[in-house]
C-alpha cells in the first residue's frame, strides 16, 4: 500500500514510524514531514492545508491511504474534498468529515452533542456579543475558578481558567467583543470548573464499531509542578496507574459508546481516531473535550504500544471492519519527555544544531519541531524532540527517557524533570 501521512510533528513521526513497520507499507510519504521523518520515509514540501497539492500528490504516488495528523485539515473539510473528487473518493482517509470534526472545531457544538447523549460533562452555558450581560450575570451565579472557552479552534490558547469574578467578566467581554481569540471566540463557552485529575482515552472507529487505545496522561504546563504557561504537551504516560478496569469500564459504558453511537444517530460521519480529554472528578469520568486526532504528544506513548500492523488496523477503519480486528497492545509502560527550544512556549529561536540523537540506543527518538539542513538536524519549533521509552512501570520507562534525553544537546534545550510527580 502507498500511504501518506499529513503533519510535521512528533505525532506524525511516531505514525509514519509504526506504518513503516508493517509488510504491508510499500511506499510512505509524509507532507511535509520533519528531519525525523525523513529518515523513514519521503518528506514532501505540502502544507496540510493545501488540498489542491495534496490531489496532485495523491494522484502522482498513487495513494491508497491518507492518515490526518493535525485537527485543521479536518475542520477544514479534507476527506470531504477526497470525497467528492471522482478521481480521490475511492482513497481510504483516516480522520472524520467537517461536519463530525466540528466536535473538535466547535466547543458549543460538542457540549450540545454531549448534551444530547446524556454524556457527562461540565455543565455550561453559551454566550455571543449579543448576550454579553447574560454571560455576565451567568459568571455571577458560578463560584471561581471561572472557565471561558473560545468555540472555536484556538491553537490550544483558547480556555481561560480564573480566579476572580472582576477578571473573568472582562475577559469574556474581550473574547467576545474585542475578538480576543479572533472569529474563534465569536461564541463562549462558560462551563462549571470540574477538580480532578485528567487523563485521555483514545478511541478508533470506523463509523460503527470502535476500539480503545490504551490510556495516557499528558503534561500541559511549562513548568515543573505543573506551573506556568500552557504548551502543547512536554510528555506523556502510558497507561495511567489509576485508570483501572472498573474505570474503564464505565468510561466505556457512560463515554465510548454513546460517542459512537451519538456520531451515527447524528448522522455525523466518522472514520478516524477520537481523543477523548477526561477528567476523574469523585470517582466518575466526565468529558472536558474531544479532540478529532490523536494527540500530542500522546501518541508517542500511545502508538508504540500497539503491537498490531497499525496499517492493517487503518484498512480495517476505512472498510468499516474494525470489528474484525484483535488490537493487541504491549502491556509495558511508555513515557516520553520532550525537549522544548528555550523560551517556549513564548518567543523562542529556530535553527539550533541537535546534537547526540545516535548516542540513544535503548529509547525511541521522536522528532517534533526538526529539519535536516547540510547533513546537520536543527530546531524549528517550540517543541523540538521526544524521547519515549518502555519500562515494568511508568517510573522504570521515565529512568530512561530521563537517562537518555541527558545525552541530546542544543542550545536552550528545556524539559521537565518531574513527569509523573502527581502519579
Ligand atoms: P480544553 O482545551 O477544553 O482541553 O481545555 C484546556 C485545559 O483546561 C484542560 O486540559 C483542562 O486542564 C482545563 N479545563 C478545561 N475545562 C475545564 C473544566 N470545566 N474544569 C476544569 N478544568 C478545565
Ligand atoms: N497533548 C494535547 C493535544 O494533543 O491536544
Amino acid at each position: 500500500m502507498n500511504i501518506l501521512v499529513l503533519g510535521a510533528g512528533g505525532r506524525e513521526h511516531a505514525l509514519a514510524h509504526k506504518i513503516s513497520q508493517s509488510p504491508k507499507t510499500n511506499k510512505l510519504l509524509v507532507a511535509p514531514g520533519n528531519a525525523g521523518t525523513s529518515e523513514i520515509a519521503t518528506n514532501v514540501p505540502v502544507g496540510v492545508n493545501d488540498f489542491g497539492a495534496i490531489k496532485d500528490l495523491v494522484l502522482a504516488e498513487e495513494i491508497q491511504l491518507v492518515v490526518v495528523g493535525p485537527e485543521d485539515p479536518l475542520v477544514n473539510g479534507v476527506h470531504d474534498f477526497f470525497l467528492n473528487d471522482p478521481a480521490l473518493q475511492n482513497i481510504t482517509v483516516i480522520g472524520p468529515q467537517k461536519a463530525a470534526a466540528a466536535l473538535e472545531g466547535s466547543k458549543e457544538f460538542a457540549k450540545e452533542f454531549m448534551m444530547r447523549h446524556q454524556i457527562p460533562t461540565a455543565a455550561y452555558q453559551s454566550f455571543t456579543a449579543g448576550t454579553l450581560q447574560e454571560g455576565f450575570a451567568f459568571l455571577e451565579t458560578l463560584k471561581p475558578p471561572y472557565v471561558l472557552k473560545a468555540d472555536g479552534l484556538a491553537a490550544g490558547k483558547g480556555v481561560l481558567i480564573l480566579q476572580d469574578l472582576e477578571e473573568a467578566k472582562k475577559e469574556l467581554s474581550a473574547m467576545l467583543v474585542d475578538s480576543k481569540f479572533g472569529s474563534a471566540s465569536a461564541t463562549v463557552v462558560i462551563e462549571e470548573f470540574l477538580d480532578g485529575i485528567e487523563l485521555s482515552c483514545f478511541v478508533l472507529t470506523d463509523g460503527t464499531n470502535y476500539k480503545i487505545l490504551p490510556t495516557a496522561k499528558d503534561y500541559k504546563r511549562i513548568g515543573e509542578g505543573d506551573t506556568g504557561l500552557n504548551t502543547g504537551g512536554m510528555g506523556a504516560i502510558s497507561p495511567v496507574p489509576f485508570a483501572d478496569k472498573a474505570f474503564m469500564q464505565m468510561i466505556e459504558d457512560r463515554i465510548v459508546k454513546p460517542t459512537v453511537d451519538g456520531l451515527k444517530k447524528d448522522n455525523l460521519p466518522y472514520v478516524g481516531f477520537i481523543f477523548i480529554g477526561l477528567i476523574r472528578v469523585d470517582g466518575q469520568p466526565k468529558v472536558i473535550e474531544y479532540n478529532v486526532r490523536m494527540g500530542d504528544p500522546e501518541t508517542e506513548v500511545v502508538i508504540p504500544r500497539v503491537k498490531s500492523d497499525l496499517v492493517e488496523v487503518l484498512q480495517a477503519m476505512g472498510n468499516g471492519t474494525l470489528d474484525s480486528i484483535d488490537l493487541e497492545i504491549d502491556p509495558r509502560a511508555a513515557t516520553t519527555v520532550m525537549a522544548v527550544s528555550g523560551g517556549y512556549p513564548e518567543a523562542y529561536e529556530k535553527g539550533k544544531e541537535i546534537s547526540g540523537i545516535e548516542k540513544i540506543g535503548d529509547s525511541l527518538v521522536f522528532h517534533a519541531g526538526t529539519k535536516e539542513q547540510d547533513g546537520k538536524v536543527l530546531t524549528n519549533g517550540g517543541r523540538v524532540i521526544t524521547v519515549t521509552s518502555f519500562g515494568n512501570s511508568f517510573r522504570e520507562a521515565l529512568a530512561t527517557s530521563y537517562k537518555n534525553i541527558e545525552k541530546l544537546h542544543f542550545d536552550g534545550m528545556y524539559y521537565r524533570k518531574d513527569l509523573g510527580f502527581d502519579l
